[in-house]
């Protein structure tokens, strides 16, 4: 099932980045009208030739509301690369001030994490992207999160899309593919609800996406993990400021998860 009819208008969050720079032209290969969030103009400019520029920074509120006014939908692939705190202001928190800036409006968003992003076996793991998806089911939007694998780990012939639940996945993936699978799921109703890792195997690319969005199982309705997480970040535990962002998203969207 199709959705594309109502969208057009997507805003691209970390559009100057390595994936976002794919996804500002997956979505106008899409027939979408991309609009890029950035923080430095003129370095946007030579980025990203011809695209509607907005600026914004995602630790500062405020210059987020112009840049999410009448979007159909969002592609969040913005990261910090840095230390926690940085992964909590901006991985993290980016999310939460964004969401909070739609001031009700519903757009359907496209979220890109991590693999392992729920593992915290992995020595040096940080929480805050895993926060963050957690945020973005519990405002209730129709969202997908995409958890792509080892950006470029993937040789050319491996084009063929995994698609995996539970935060196991291992593996590579090209980055044109994170990009596409972004702009498609935004583009696919039977993406809707579904958080996914993402890596590549032996062989050509699928053509039927919404058969390969269709494998996975949804998000359990009001639950903020992806299904099939480990129960290891139990809410309750989570420190007092991380619960009371989930509150304030839940009463913005309405959202009763
Ligand atoms: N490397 C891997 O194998 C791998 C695998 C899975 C997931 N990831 C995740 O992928 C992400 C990196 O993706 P990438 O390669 O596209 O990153 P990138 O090239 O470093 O781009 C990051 C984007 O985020 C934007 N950004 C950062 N802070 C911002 C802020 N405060 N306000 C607005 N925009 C901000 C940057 O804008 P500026 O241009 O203004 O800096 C840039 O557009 C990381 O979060 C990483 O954890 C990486």
């Amino acid at each position: 099932m199709s959705q594309k009819q109502s969208i057009t208008d997507v805003l691209l969050v970390g559009a100057t980045g390595s994936i976002g720079r794919l996804a500002v032209a997956a979505a106008r290969q899409h027939g979408l009208r991309p609009r890029a969030l950035v923080r430095d103009l003129r370095r946007a400019e030579q980025l990203l030739p011809g695209i509607e520029l907005v600026r914004g920074d995602l630790e500062d509120p405020a210059s987020l509301r112009g840049a999410v006014s009448a979007v159909d939908a969002i592609v969040l692939t913005h990261g910090s690369g840095g230390d926690p705190d940085t992964r909590r202001r901006v991985d993290y928190g980016g999310v939460r001030n964004l969401l909070q800036a739609l001031d009700g409006a519903r757009p359907r968003v496209a979220l890109m994490t991590s693999i392992y992003a729920t593992r915290s076996d992995i020595p040096g793991n940080s929480p805050w992207k895993r926060r963050s998806e957690r945020l973005l089911r519990a405002s209730g939007l129709p969202y997908t999160i995409v958890r792509p694998g080892w950006f470029d780990h993937a040789g050319p012939a491996q084009r063929r899309l995994v698609l995996e639940q539970g935060g196991t996945a291992d593996g590579g993936i090209a980055r044109d593919q994170i990009a596409e699978t972004l702009v498609r799921s935004l583009l696919t109703g039977t993406a809707l609800g579904k958080t996914f890792e993402l890596i590549a195997t032996e062989g050509e690319e699928q053509s039927d996406w919404a058969g390969l969005f269709d494998t996975l199982k949804n998000d359990a309705s009001g639950s903020v993990d992806g299904v099939l997480d480990p129960a290891d970040l139990p809410v309750e535990a989570e420190p007092q400021a991380v619960r009371a962002d989930l509150d304030a998203v839940r009463a913005l969207h309405g959202a009763d998860g």
